[in-house]
């Protein structure tokens, strides 16, 4: 008997299925067909499942990681420790176990040869101006040939014929770096797509890191990594996904136009010369799930990558920062502003040197645009509280910092020729550290406690300036309205005095 890992536990049906039982999937029982399903998907915050999708009436889920949420579930933490619990788990390596093709469920229906036809997958239209028919979901697994390496990426697959697909590998990347040195050796890059795969596997596969990759998905997942080899390719690839399109990429290299495509930015991204890929095998479970990725839309929140790629940018900040010797109270890289493009901290006694450092740090990485840095009183999820903080917590003229000519992130509209954009950074912190002046301290609901023991009103004002609040407590009354009379008293005897904060006092005796 195999002493397996469990390939069910990550298994995108089943997970799906929790989704479906928490009420946060929109399902379609009804006919749509692959032209429709894009509308379907971007109109609700929901994950989307439709049940008879085209005429083969397929089954395909979509939106899983489109809400900050369902990745926070997939983790089992609360949406705000998504990063640090990322960056927890990729401390603890996981093996990759090799599974018998006889054991993995992603072999249950093998075709290769002429029994390949792409035709019968669900290609779909994504976006009005796209150049093609496109799945969205797919996660390759490569291993370079010349170190060794095992790579992991995510990559889109332009429907080109019956046993053939483009791809992207126009941007920088580490697979785009393997495929230039196996065209100069002439060679194909043998490459496997999977396709229907759980929402760690995605986050995982966001990371382009100098170690295997194919164990990193195992560290995200905190999990052994159960794949298996390529019938045609023999490239690994996960044993517990929904389907692999095995092949490789041409060794002619970049021969054919790829896109347009709906893209991460919010804008179409244009064609480009890309390679072709050859597809030699097509293995899938028995009752496989499709899946397709919301990519390129208006509503950024609900675009997939949005969310996958947050997750790798609170993990590159934690790191980042803790490089500086600073550990701050939270960190938020807003899934609504494009990939990386605006990064919060809340940094706890922190001071105005130290959002400094966290600014200039944060703008050096060759991702970022804005950094913004506030104290940890301010909610750094919360629109609402940043908004606030822009308002009353923003001295224009001190705490922005504008720098030019930095490296952007790849595509940026504005980049110049050399890809440097300009960034900006806000320092939302205050001065201020334990008792900040009246004027700068938040308001915040009464909050009384009993006092023990209770005093009369002049033993309270005698024993110091007391703010209202502390003389109601003092004197054991939720209420309030006889204080406010009682003090007038002590106002007509002319005992009566308020010092600078506001707060009631005795008038001192003169003993002169
Ligand atoms: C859903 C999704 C689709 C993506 N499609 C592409 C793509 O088609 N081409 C590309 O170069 N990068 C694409 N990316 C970004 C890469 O997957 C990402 O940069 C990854 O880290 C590259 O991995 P690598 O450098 O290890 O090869 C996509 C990302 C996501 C989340």
């Amino acid at each position: 008997m195999d002493n397996l890992p469990d390939m069910e536990k990550f298994r995108l049906r089943n997970f799906v299925a929790g989704l479906v039982s928490r009420g946060d999937v929109s399902i379609h029982e009804e006919p749509v067909s692959l032209s429709e399903m894009s509308a379907h998907i971007e109109g609700t915050p929901a994950a989307t499942l439709f049940r008879n999708a085209g005429p083969e009436g397929f089954e395909i889920v979509a939106g899983v990681l489109g809400s900050r949420a369902r990745l926070a579930a997939a983790l089992g933490v609360g949406e705000r420790k998504i990063g640090v619990e990322i960056a927890r788990r990729l401390a603890a390596p996981q093996p990759v176990v090799e599974v018998p093709s006889r054991s993995a469920p992603v072999h249950q229906v093998i075709k290769t040869g002429d029994k390949v036809d792409l035709a019968q997958l669900p290609f779909h239209l994504q976006h009005q101006l796209d150049g093609g028919l496109y799945i969205s979901s797919a996660i390759d697994f490569c291993t370079d040939a010349a170190t060794g390496k095992n790579n992991v990426g995510c990559r889109r697959l332009m429907l080109r014929d019956r046993q053939t697909l483009r791809s992207n590998l126009t941007n920088p990347s580490d697979m785009k770096r393997m495929f230039l040195d196996s065209v100069k050796r002439g060679q194909p890059l043998p490459v496997s797509f999977a396709v229907g795969s759980h929402p760690l596997d995605f986050v995982g596969a966001c990371f382009r890191a100098p170690v295997d990759e194919f164990a990193l998905l195992g560290a995200v997942r905190a999990a052994p990594m159960p794949m298996v080899r390529g019938v045609t390719n023999g490239v690994l690839a996960p044993a517990d996904a929904e389907m692999i399109i095995e092949g490789h990429f041409d060794e002619r290299g970049y021969t054919e136009m790829e896109g347009p495509y709906g893209e991460f930015w919010g804008y179409y991204g244009p064609m480009h010369i890309d390679p072709v890929f050859h597809v030699t095998a097509l293995t899938m479970r028995n009752d496989v799930l499709h899946q397709t990725v919301l990519h390129g839309g208006r509503n950024m929140p609900r675009m997939e990558c949005s969310h996958m790629m947050s997750a790798v940018a609170e993990v590159l900040v934690l790191k980042t920062l803790r490089d500086h010797q600073i550990s701050p109270a939270a960190v938020y890289a807003v899934p609504s502003a494009v990939l990386f493009q605006q990064i919060r901290v809340a940094l706890s006694g922190g001071s105005k040197e130290q959002a400094k450092t966290v600014i200039d740090a944060l703008l050096d990485l060759p991702v970022t645009k804005q950094v913004l840095v506030f104290d940890d009183d301010v909610d750094i999820f919360s629109e609402d509280e940043v908004n606030w903080a822009l308002s009353a917590r923003l001295d224009v003229r001190r705490g922005i910092v504008i720098k030019e000519n930095l490296q952007g992130f790849y595509a940026n509209p504005f980049a110049d020729s050399a890809g440097n954009i300009g960034k900006i950074g806000f320092d939302l912190t205050t001065t201020f550290n334990a008792s900040p002046p009246l004027e700068v301290t938040r308001p915040t609901p009464p909050s009384l406690v009993d006092s023990n023991p209770r005093l009369g009103l002049r033993a309270a004002l005698q024993s110091g300036p007391r703010y209202f609040y502390e003389l109601m407590q003092q004197t054991g009354t939720d209420d309030g309205r006889e204080v406010s009379l009682s003090l007038h008293e002590f106002f007509e005897r002319g005992e009566l005095d308020r010092d600078e904060h506001g707060r009631w006092m005795l008038k001192q005796r003169s003993n002169a």
